[in-house]
């Protein structure tokens, strides 16, 4: 019988001759699924007369009240201890339409979460014990770090159950928290592990940075200086204005920043024709080469903002030695940095292998790999646009790494 052949099989099963090898028509599959999700600006969002929450899950497919439960990140509990009281209090207070089913789950946080299984094993434990479906929400509330494997945990949940989070952090609140992926690492190797899965809704609340560690405040700023300085040279030019408002922790500037840094990133996931990252060039990863090899090198010592400001500086000077940006612009934009809290010399900069080569170097290869093979490095040229490259002149980097070539 032809392979492809409707007809039931007789009963003949003597085997037949070996048929030659041979294609058949392939059924070319294709649907477009909508990929669709509000990311929120609110303060106060456990405030009981504060009705975003209960409207977001309210939105829920579930018939009323929708089922959640809720994780939080330990860090961010410590600095906020009331933190669980006041997520039953919300829920109590909103009976109608939200089943709060389980207290409030106090996790790691930092990217210890992300260094182990715990985080989301716990929760796919309690998500099978409640026996959840894929249609009730996790609620993450918590550092970049912890939504990652928080999000890797909801996105296996009969293949995914709705995620909303509510980002506690600078970074996590104006790039890691909006967009349409988790991580973990493995083996050492950051993000290794993760699915795409865009949350149901994104829930930024100013008022929970106000316990955010100066260290962590100012690291986040890291990620609004790289998007503006490939992408908006306005909002570039008003980071540079209010870097040291923003380091004191004017409330009102760092909410500024956190929103157009947030919208800049969605627009680049919603218009760049590649949201899940399918091509080689990764835009949004200016600066980065050289930041994940330094995480991993300081092993985390250096935080990932930390070292997005050092790549981002590093970068900016290369920019500059190879003609695309003024080098006066480069200076004034790391001195933006500087004055921002923000990092932009570190001595792993300097540490060198057995060869004399700087470790930080092996960070163009792992990029590389990273990206599937063909090196894609976004530079400024000029300031507020920018430029794929698909080289790096090691040489040249080196004479920056050492001082000997300015700037
Ligand atoms: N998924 C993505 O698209 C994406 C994009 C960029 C970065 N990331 C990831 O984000 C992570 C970094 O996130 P991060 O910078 O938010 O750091 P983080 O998650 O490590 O949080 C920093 C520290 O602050 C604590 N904390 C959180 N909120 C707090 C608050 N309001 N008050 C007091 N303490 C608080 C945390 O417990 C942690 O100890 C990295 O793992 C990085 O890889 C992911
Ligand atoms: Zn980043």
């Amino acid at each position: 019988m032809h392979p492809l052949s409707t007809t039931p099989p007789t009963a003949d099963l003597t085997p037949a001759a070996a048929a030659p090898p041979a294609v058949f028509p392939a059924f070319h599959f294709a649907a477009a699924a909508p990929l669709r999700y509000a990311v929120h600006f609110t303060r106060g969002v456990f405030a009981p007369e504060n009705p975003l929450l209960e409207q977001v899950l309210a939105a829920g497919p579930e018939p009323a009240p929708q089922r959640f439960i809720c994780a939080l990140d330990a860090g961010l509990v410590a600095a906020q201890p009331d933190l669980a009281t006041r997520i039953e209090a919300y829920a109590a207070a909103h009976a109608g339409t939200l089943d709060l089913v389980f207290p409030p789950l106090v996790l790691p946080g930092g990217e210890a979460a992300k260094n182990s299984f715990d985080v989301p094993h716990q929760l796919l434990r309690l998500a099978r014990r409640l026996r959840l479906p894929r249609q009730s929400h996790l609620v993450a509330v918590g550092g970049g770090a912890f939504l990652d494997a928080a999000g890797f945990a909801a996105a296996l949940v009969h293949r995914g159950m709705r995620l909303i989070r509510i980002p506690s952090t600078v970074l996590a609140q104006n790039d890691s928290g909006v967009g349409v992926k988790n991580g973990l690492n493995l083996g050492g190797v950051k993000n290794f592990l993760g699915t795409f899965a865009p949350p149901a809704a994104v829930l930024n609340d100013f008022d929970l940075l106000r316990t955010l560690p100066e260290r962590h405040w100012c690291a986040g700023m890291a990620e609004a200086f790289k998007v503006a300085i490939i992408k908006d040279a306005a909002f570039l030019d008003w980071l540079l204005e209010h870097a040291a408002a923003l380091r004191g922790r004017d409330q009102a500037a760092m909410e500024t920043l956190v929103h157009r840094c947030a919208v800049l990133h969605l627009e680049h996931i919603a218009t760049n024709g590649d949201p899940f990252e399918q091509g080689a060039a990764r835009p949004l990863d200016f600066g980065h080469w050289a930041a994940h090899k330094l995480e991993s090198l300081t092993r985390h010592d250096l935080n990932h903002g930390e070292a997005v400001a050092l790549g981002i500086a590093l970068d900016l000077r290369y920019a500059a030695a190879i003609g695309f940006i003024p080098r006066a612009d480069a200076l004034r934009v790391i001195a933006g940095l500087a004055a921002a809290g923000l990092p932009i010399r570190h001595e792993a900069l300097g540490w060198l292998d057995l060869a004399g080569k700087p470790f930080v170097l092996q960070g163009i290869e792992e990029f590389r790999e990273h990206l599937g093979g063909r090196l894609a490095v976004t530079l400024p040229k000029p300031l507020g646009a920018r430029i794929e490259i698909d080289q790096l002149d090691e040489a040249l980097l080196q004479r920056l790494l050492a001082g000997t070539d300015e700037p």
